[in-house]
């Protein structure tokens, strides 16, 4: 019998801090929720408890490096769940993935690394199947609002016209935040790597490329280069930032929920700058930015400029106002093949990457904890649609700031 229901990797990061406090607001130490600490620094995260107040001393520490597999063993044998904020997970991440797997310790965490999760699935898919760990990948903004916001619209669309949607465009209305170490460390990984791997460049176009390789409906997908006028939003729209990799993952969810968007559903993700001539020079000004950054963090040494003096280091993000005072107001519209129009409104209450994604995989984390049975789902490599779905968007509505409705 495990200690404890869930324990949290890397609490000493920047958003590890943030899903402390939250968890530890929200349910205490001793409570109804068994659960404790843990990252490689003892000295750390003593700071961390220390910060929380007297309260949280009997909040319980565990030591364990992320390249340490004996210590991750004996850390995953005593919880159920554990969720982890340790990356770039594709430098850090893999062997606590290894051990879950091969010790039926359920797993979350927050990444946004799609060439990383489709070698996780490749090399641990059948381990966690036989031992029942489910495994859950991008429960963060990326890719919560738009697994679970498709999910939503899916379910409205069948309860109001008996069908699904066999379009959704996922719109961003309006965002506010900004981005920590950690996510830059990620995005910069991903891109240098890009950069000299085809293999992987070709991984990062493909909309299915987290889907079963058995999965054989695949029609073609739009996927936004630049700016174009959307008719249906009423705006101009741009390239999203984080298309990329919420795309596979709602792809993938429709795979692994044996196609209940249809087989030839149609996904895609873009931000909306307004209307008119303005609105026109935004979108322009947001995809040539885009592409800018992309191609200087490609590029060596344009990237150690950036590295050095311009963005967020390891351990920094957004200050706690800046947290407060973002949000995002995400629209999905959706279109059935008889031509009927639904369209759903996620919002949330935090800057996305930070205040709101600590939130969201607080709630995701308990909620594989206590609220998703072994029984009720197998294991093996979920989404967060496919493995939450609506016992997630109540937990979301109620305590973590976001709300899902229809327009
Ligand atoms: N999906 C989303 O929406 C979303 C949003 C935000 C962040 N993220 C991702 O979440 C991750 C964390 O971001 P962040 O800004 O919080 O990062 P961060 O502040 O840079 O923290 C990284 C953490 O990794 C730990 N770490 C590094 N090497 C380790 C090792 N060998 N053993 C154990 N721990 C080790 C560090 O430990 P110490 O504290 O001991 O130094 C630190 O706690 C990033 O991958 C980021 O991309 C995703």
């Amino acid at each position: 019998m495990a200690n404890f229901q869930l324990i949290v990797y890397g609490a000493s990061s920047f958003v590890g801090q943030l899903l402390t406090r939250y968890l530890f607001e929200r349910h205490g130490v001793n409570g109804e929720l068994q659960w404790a600490i843990a990252g490689r620094s003892q000295s750390k995260l003593n700071e961390l408890r220390q910060s929380l107040g007297s309260a949280a001393q009997a909040l319980p520490i565990v030591l364990a490096d992320a390249n340490d597999e004996a210590a991750l063993n004996a850390m995953c044998q005593q919880t159920k769940v554990v969720v982890s904020t340790v990356g770039p997970y594709a430098l850090y991440g893999s062997t606590l993935v290894k051990v879950c797997a091969q010790t039926g310790t359920d797993y979350c965490d927050l990444t946004g690394e799609p060439q990383w999760i489709a070698r996780m699935i490749e090399a641990h898919q059948a381990t966690a199947q036989a031992s029942g760990a489910r495994i859950v990948h991008c429960c963060g903004f990326d890719s919560v609002p738009s697994d679970l916001g498709t999910y939503y619209l899916q379910q409205q669309a069948q309860q109001q016209f008996g069908q699904p949607c066999t379009q959704i465009k996922l719109r961003v209305k309006a965002i506010r935040g900004g981005l920590s170490g950690g996510t830059v460390g990620s995005m910069l990984e991903l891109i240098k790597e890009a950069s000299t791997n085809s293999a992987l460049r070709k991984l990062m176009a493909n909309p299915y490329a987290l889907c079963p390789p058995t999965s054989s409906h695949k029609p073609k997908q739009a996927n936004l280069q630049f700016a174009e006028y959307d008719k249906d939003a009423q705006a101009w729209s741009a390239p999203f930032i984080m298309a990329g990799i919420n795309t596979k993952i709602v792809h993938r969810s429709n795979a692994l929920s044996n196609y209940a968007y249809g087989t030839d559903f149609v996904y895609d993700e873009t931000m909306l700058t307004g209307d008119g001539v303005l609105g026109g020079a935004v979108a322009v000004g947001a995809a040539i930015g885009m592409a800018g950054f992309v191609g200087a963090v490609a590029f060596p040494p344009t990237r150690h400029v950036l590295e050095r003096f311009v963005l967020p280091k390891a351990g920094e993000g957004p200050s706690p106002k800046q947290q407060l005072n973002g949000f995002y107001d995400i629209r999905l519209i959706g279109f059935t093949a008889s031509g009927q129009r639904l369209t759903a409104k996620v919002t949330g209450d935090r800057d996305p990457g930070y205040g709101s994604t600590a939130k969201i995989l607080g709630e995701a984390a308990v909620c594989l904890a206590l609220d998703v049975a072994k029984t009720a789902q197998a294991g093996g490599f979920w989404t967060p649609a496919t493995v939450f779905g609506d016992k997630l968007i109540s937990r979301l509505n109620q305590y973590a700031g976001l709300s899902f409705s229809l327009v």
